[in-house]
């Protein structure tokens, strides 16, 4: 795995300005046209300055912009599980400061959370990635399905396949969802295991929701990665019923 290549949320931001987790959004740069839009408000009577000042900045927090990543159904989510706060509070505590002052998070524990259908384990998840920016950590962060990564990684032509797997592997942070929910072959686990090992030599902290129950962790992903998940992860159990026939929004 070489050549790294930052995920989303890195490079291609603008660094956090404050510990706070703000940054201002910058005025846009204006073409070439200006001039002669200048010119026709001119011939018009219409001062160009007075339509060309800078609009007021305006402070635009790191759970903002992650919250316009984060699916419409959990832009809002609140994670309340203990377990899953506490993790937060550890990961956030464990950052060491970055370039701009906020604490970036680096190595640190990861978190299996397990349970049936609908009972809020994808919720808890974006919540624990919106407790942390809240918390102005500076945060890098993948999230996708386990079904999603087997397509997105299938080999295609002209797609870097490879490279977009380094990604994920490397993300400071990545959100592993229904991981064993998607049909499997050789290889799938072979791609799954892949991603989790480096995730595991690394300690990368990662968040994995899964509806399978333990012993059928082993027989879905294979021996390797579920001996893999047994130590890197802290096991989070869900139950309750499933809140999607509950509640309707
Ligand atoms: N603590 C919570 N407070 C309010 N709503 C919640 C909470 N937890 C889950 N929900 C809502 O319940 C529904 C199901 O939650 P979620 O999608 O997280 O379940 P899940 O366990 O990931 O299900 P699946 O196994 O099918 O992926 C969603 O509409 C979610 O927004
Ligand atoms: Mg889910």
């Amino acid at each position: 795995m070489d050549q790294p290549r930052r995920c989303r949320g890195g490079l291609r931001r603008p660094a956090l300005s404050t510990t706070t987790g703000t940054r201002r959004r910058q005025p846009q740069t204006v073409g070439p046209l200006v001039n002669r839009l200048e010119a026709i408000l001119t011939a018009r009577g219409v001062d160009p300055d007075a339509m060309t000042a800078a609009p007021p900045d305006e402070p635009v927090t790191a759970l903002e912009m992650a919250d316009a990543r984060i699916p419409a159904r959990y832009r809002g989510a609140l994670a309340d599980h203990p377990q899953i706060t506490a993790w937060a509070e550890q990961i956030a505590r464990a950052g060491r400061p970055g370039p701009a002052g906020a604490p970036g998070i680096s190595e640190g524990g990861s978190l299996l959370i397990a349970g049936p259908t609908g009972t809020g384990k994808t919720h808890q998840a974006y919540g624990a990635i919106r407790a942390l920016l809240a918390r102005g950590v500076r945060l890098r962060w993948e999230a996708t399905t386990s079904a999603d990564l087997h397509a997105r990684l299938r080999p295609r032509t002209g797609q870097d396949t490879e490279r977009e797997l380094r990604t994920l592997a490397r993300c400071p942070l990545l959100l592993l969802d229904d991981l064993g929910a998607a049909k499997t072959s050789e290889w799938t686990e072979e791609l799954t295991y892949r991603l989790v090992n480096h995730r595991y030599e690394h300690l990368l902290p990662t968040l994995i929701t899964t509806n399978l129950p333990t012993d059928e962790l082993r027989t879905t992903l294979g021996d390797r990665v579920a001996s893999r998940l047994a130590e890197m992860t802290e096991r989070v159990i869900l139950t309750g019923p499933d809140r999607r026939r509950h509640t309707r929004t």
